[in-house]
């Protein structure tokens, strides 16, 4: 039994995620987690919500809401959509909590101490009307290159040239629509990056086994010149970590808070705090490799446009503080997933965000689909035919079919227990023999995190039972042999349970219906498939699950297709 220590990517507090979000950190991460747990594993999965910084202050002021009472219900939304989707956190933390304020504050104050900052002066535009500095993308004007009117502070859209604020022509808030803009000095904190770029080179070539995703641009970012530059960690907001040391403010940084990518990574750490306080657990065993985490597997998902910030900048934080942090060993990324024709859009509401998806269908439709197509080696795409065929033929023709077909028919010929008689013979050695194989390969493809291929496997593990079936034909065989047909049967039934076990990651809901169906709680993995086969003796009582999945219709293909084209109120 080994440790493992698994972090999601924080989801932003301003707003409801969609499926593209989902599939990028938060579902493999927990695939990955139950299925540690399920081989007896300990684990500790953990994920929050990312709260600070200048979105989530301007979503707060758009819903008429002081920024914390906005955080904290919608951290709640979000905590019961998690609950919603299965995922099975462990902690479900706030990156406004307490505990990553006092821990922020000291890495801060640790890596000053290290000579790892310097303070900044800078000239940065503030909004008169709005009472604040305004970070690049909230500053609109015409763009000097193009013309093109609505030119963000950073770049322009219409043209890509990457911009200054100070180019743009009629600069103007967009908070405000306020043109009273000015120049105004402000300090900052930046951390001394480009000081340890031979560490972090040193780090990254030591990973050999790292997804290329992951490396790829981990060494674009270090060896891009640009890239390991030093890096502001404050910002001049209200709502974030204030930047003070000891309760009192660092000379010339009151009113300012840290940035909101200083923190939220930090609170990988504030948030197994926050679990040990509410659950008595011990989080230094996890994160200090001198309270034991030297013993720990740390593995993380995210999406690709956070790789630097976990490639660079948070190992740039924890190596600075030379202190015994443990760093992550394992980085799983993702490509991103497309929405039907072009991309998943929070702002145009183009796409299906996790609160509706569940008001359509029950979690294990889109786990199964997210997962068995998860944007691994490349972009992917949700199309609604694709969404439809997948779950009507993989859910409900192949495993749901087959928990249906045996049960149904083994209530009628021999009553709801598992039936006695016959022996198994060839064909039932050679469908052992192939499940045999298949799970070794999907229990290895597991332990990669090769999401799809695991999908595959597992897939074709049902489809060989449904195969087997298909050609002993029981209900033929019953007439003539009834006690061949209930061999056949027992093994069926001890099948299903075998599917409930290791399907339980990609679908566990569906997974806990055909274990209560089966009427046990024996969720041992089949290390040895044959003994797990005769797990449900002879005269072991069952009864027939509630349907599994149902099929999807076309006519509400067609209606979710129309209904989730364009913007959402
Ligand atoms: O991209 C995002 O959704 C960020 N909120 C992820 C932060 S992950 C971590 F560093 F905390
Ligand atoms: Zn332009």
């Amino acid at each position: 039994m080994a440790r493992h220590l698994i972090t999601s990517a924080i989801p932003y507090i301003n707003g409801i995620k969609h499926l593209g979000n989902l599939v990028g950190s938060q579902l493999p991460a927990d695939l990955y987690a139950r299925y540690l747990r399920a081989r007896g594993h300990e684990v500790l999965f953990l994920c929050a919500t990312d709260e600070h910084g200048t979105p989530a202050e301007l979503a707060a002021a758009k819903a008429g809401k002081p920024v914390a009472e906005y955080c904290a219900e919608m951290h709640a939304v979000q905590a019961e959509i998690a609950r919603g989707f299965r995922l099975s956190f462990d902690h479900f933390g706030r990156s406004s909590s307490a505990q990553n304020r006092a821990l922020t504050q000291s890495f801060a104050k640790r890596l000053a101490e290290q000579g790892l900052i310097r303070e900044v002066v800078e000239k940065q535009m503030y909004s008169v009307a709005d009472g604040r500095f305004l970070p690049d993308r909230y500053i609109e004007g015409t763009c000097p290159n193009c013309g093109f009117e609505s030119a963000r502070g950073d770049q322009c859209d219409n043209c890509t040239k990457q911009l200054d604020p100070v180019d743009l022509i009629n600069p103007r808030s967009t908070v405000s629509g306020s043109t009273e803009l000015e120049l105004r000095e402000t300090k900052h904190l930046y951390l001394r990056q480009s000081d340890m770029r031979a560490q972090l080179q040193d780090w990254i070539d030591s990973k050999a086994d790292w997804p290329v995703l992951t490396t790829s641009i981990a060494k674009k970012w270090l060896n891009d010149g640009d890239g390991l530059q030093d890096r502001g960690i404050t910002r001049d907001l209200q709502w974030g970590v204030p930047a003070q040391f000891d309760g009192a403010p660092w000379q010339g940084m009151d009113g300012k808070v840290f940035y909101v990518w200083f923190d939220a990574p930090i609170e990988y750490i504030a948030c197994a705090q926050e679990w040990a306080e509410a659950t008595g657990g011990d989080w230094q065993r996890w994160w200090r490799t001198d309270a034991g985490a030297q013993d720990v597997t740390y593995t993380q998902f995210m999406g690709k446009d956070n790789v630097p910030f976990h490639t660079l900048s948070f190992p740039a934080t924890i190596l600075g503080s030379a202190e015994p942090w443990k760093l992550v060993d394992y980085i799983k990324s993702f490509n991103y997933l497309n929405y039907d024709g072009g991309q998943f859009s929070t702002s145009r509401g183009r796409g299906v965000f996790m609160d509706q998806a569940l008001s359509l269908l029950p979690a294990d439709y889109w786990r199964w689909w997210l997962l068995s197509h998860a944007p691994e080696s490349s972009d992917a795409e949700f199309t609604w035919e694709n969404f439809q065929q997948s779950a009507n033929k993989d859910l409900a023709d192949v495993l749901g079919n087959l928990v249906s077909r045996v049960t149904k028919f083994c209530r009628s010929k021999f009553g709801e227990t598992v039936p006695e008689g016959g022996t198994w013979g060839a064909a039932e050695d050679a469908l052992i023999a192939e499940v045999e194989t298949r799970l070794r390969a999907y229990e290895a493809y597991m332990e990669a995190m090769e999401v799809r291929k695991a999908a595959i496997e597992l897939r074709s593990i049902w489809v060989a039972g449904n195969e087997y079936l298909q050609a002993a034909a029981p209900w033929t065989v019953v007439k003539t042999d009834p006690a061949q047909a209930a061999a056949m049967i027992r093994l069926a039934l001890n099948l299903i349970r075998v599917y409930a076990v290791i399907s339980q990651p990609f679908i566990p809901d569906a997974a806990a219906s055909m274990m209560a169906g089966m009427k046990t709680d024996d969720w041992s993995w089949p290390n040895d498939l044959r003994a797990a086969l005769g797990a449900l003796p002879v005269g072991h009582v069952f009864e027939v699950p509630e349907v599994l999945f149902r099929k999807i219709t076309d006519e509400e293909r067609a209606e979710w297709q129309a209904r989730f084209a364009g913007v959402r109120d």
